[in-house]
């Protein structure tokens, strides 16, 4: 047997558009591309990601084979967090483009086939939104302060009131000074201080935001992201969380914990799962929530409430066999009973890309960026990194890809010091470089940067390493064995799962991975030896190229019967 990587036989072509006649709503088994707007692609020339650079490479999208993207926030915003500190929830920042660039891009990908999900900022919004700069005016005690969380400081007023964390490190509280000039409350930022917190308990927050979400929905958007929505209540009266000191943001291993997926967040869901159940088109909400897990996680996405929810037990998974399979396990039976369906993720512009974290010794995903840089092997976390592709895609569900991945690109781990803007880095004492690693531009085109990401002669907002012309889409387009190939005749291959849920396991070792969904098979070896394919069926694609064994670190696609 010699079975070509990414071979995708002629009887098994599929027209990547084709209508799976299927009545379930689209979003149980889309796969959602993620586009990183500041690092898609340039079309204005002032270095930084746009919405009509968007819109012009909408075509490697179609390609590709995704149904939907979700787009990370493009509304006005100082930056402090990239965009997820937002002045103003109806408009689009200058720098992305405008309202009517939406519209077109929303026109533009719809014929193409493809859906648009835009992303919803709700726990804060940005210091410079007009109601923190009321507030910050109004001083202690007015309705303006009330739509966030100002709190007098303990010890006479020069400590928190509490001692709850940021994401980004260090107190979540910040103190302000009062118009007078004299220091005076603290209000609540669980991320940086310019992302103040708001208080959702407050009604004229939760009419704010069904406006808001109208706005998106009626503008004609498929669904919409909601940003950390655990963070979307706090218990009553903000007490202690018992954060030992240096504690990390670990909202993963948190029970019980006052400023982390407390129950009244629920409310929240539901009132807006309402809202979209007004609109035709099978409207989609989908939660960031990172939450101790999977029956935590099974709670935001009850039937009345949203309708998928990003798996992260997944990306933070190592490449272990044990582990993984127990992720698929506790996943599917923790969401069967509420009904609603997985989508697993394996990066995300928040992480370290997978290619390297799959070359390290440690291979799960810390938290935010957190990681240091370890020794890496490359080439084995590339290998890796296609074979989770594969089994990611077989899996029952939907899949989140994030942009690059389709062509293999490592985390960015040697950015120099002064061109690095996640808060992470200042806010942890420049000990954690943060997420920019990941967020480097996408190389398109050409043999040195910007490889088409910006119009040539432009300097992107984060440089591109040289080395990344021989990853360029236009390189790996023409090259069938690429990473963008397989991950091209994976999504089409994949238009022909089942598109139930069932999965049925089979036992080849410890260390592989094997299931069956209907007569589609996918096996990857995670052990240290060859794994021979004799009698397992007929090999339809490959991560690597393969003989009559699998070797370590790869996976196959096989049809049985
Ligand atoms: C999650 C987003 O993915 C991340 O980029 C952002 O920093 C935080 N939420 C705060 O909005």
């Amino acid at each position: 047997m010699g079975t070509a990587a990414n071979a995708l036989p002629a009887d098994l072509e599929l027209d990547a558009r084709a209508d799976r006649g299927s009545a379930r709503p689209w979003w149980r088994t889309a796969v959602v591309y993620e586009v990183y707007l500041r690092s898609f692609a340039d079309a204005d020339g002032d270095g930084l990601g746009d919405v009509e650079g968007l819109r012009s490479r909408l075509t490697h999208l179609a390609d590709l084979g995704v149904d939907a993207l979700w787009v990370t926030p493009w509304y006005p915003s100082p930056m402090a967090d990239g965009g997820y500190d937002v002045a103003d929830y109806r408009d689009v920042d200058p720098r992305f483009g405008t309202l009517a660039d939406v519209d077109a891009l929303l026109a533009d990908a719809h014929d193409l086939g493809l859906r648009v999900v835009v992303d919803l900022v709700a726990n804060h919004t940005s210091a410079e939104h007009p109601w923190f700069r009321a507030a910050l005016a109004a001083g202690p005690g007015s309705p303006e302060r009330a739509r966030y969380f100002f709190r007098d400081g303990r010890g006479g007023g020069a400590e928190p009131p509490n001692d709850w964390i940021s994401a980004f490190g260090g107190s979540a509280w910040t103190r302000v000074r009062e118009p007078d000039g004299a220091p005076g409350q603290w209000y609540l930022h669980l991320f940086a201080p310019e992302q103040p917190d708001l208080d959702w308990g407050h009604p004229d927050v939760q009419e704010e935001f069904d406006g808001i979400v109208r706005f998106w929905l009626d503008r004609g958007v498929d669904g919409i992201r909601v940003d950390a929505a655990p963070a979307m209540a706090k218990a009553p009266d903000l007490p202690d969380a018992g954060h030992p000191p240096g504690a990390s943001f670990d909202a993963g291993s948190w029970v019980g914990n006052p400023h982390w997926d407390v129950d009244e967040v629920h409310e929240v869901l539901r009132r807006w799962r309402r809202i979209g159940d007004e609109y035709a088109g099978d409207r989609l909400f989908v939660s960031e929530a990172v939450v101790n897990g999977p029956e935590r996680l099974s709670r935001y996405v009850r039937p009345d409430e949203l309708h998928t929810t990003f798996n992260f037990d997944w990306l933070k998974a190592p490449w272990d066999a044990r582990a993984l399979r127990a992720v698929v396990d506790g996943t599917l039976a923790a969401l069967a009973p509420v009904g609603a369906p997985a989508t697993w993720v394996l990066s995300s512009h928040d992480e370290t890309r997978h290619v390297t974290r799959f070359g390290r010794a440690h291979s799960g995903a810390a938290v935010m960026g957190f990681d240091a840089a370890a020794p890496t092997d490359l080439a084995l976390g590339l290998r890796r990194a296609r074979a989770a592709a594969l089994l990611t895609l077989a899996l029952p569900g939907g899949a989140y890809l994030y942009q690059g991945e389709e062509l293999g690109l490592p985390e960015v781990e040697d950015l120099p010091e002064e061109v690095l803007q996640d808060p992470t880095w200042e806010r942890s004492g420049h000990t954690a470089r943060g997420r920019d690693g990941c967020r480097v531009p996408l190389p398109w085109s050409g043999d040195r940067p910007p490889f088409g990401f910006s119009p040539d002669g432009v300097v992107p907002w984060l440089p591109q390493p040289p080395g990344w012309r021989d990853l360029t889409v236009a390189v790996q387009r023409e090259d069938p064995s690429s990473t963008l190939s397989l991950y091209r005749a994976a999504l089409r291959l994949r238009r022909d799962l089942p598109d139930d849920d069932a999965l049925r396991w089979l036992d080849l070792g410890a260390d592989v991975l094997a299931f069956d969904r209907g007569p589609w098979r996918c096996v990857v070896n995670l052990s240290r030896h060859p794994l021979p394919l004799t009698g397992l069926g007929r090999p339809v694609l490959t991560s690597e190229q393969v003989g009559g064994e699998l070797p370590p670190d790869t996976a196959a696609w096989l049809v049985t019967g």
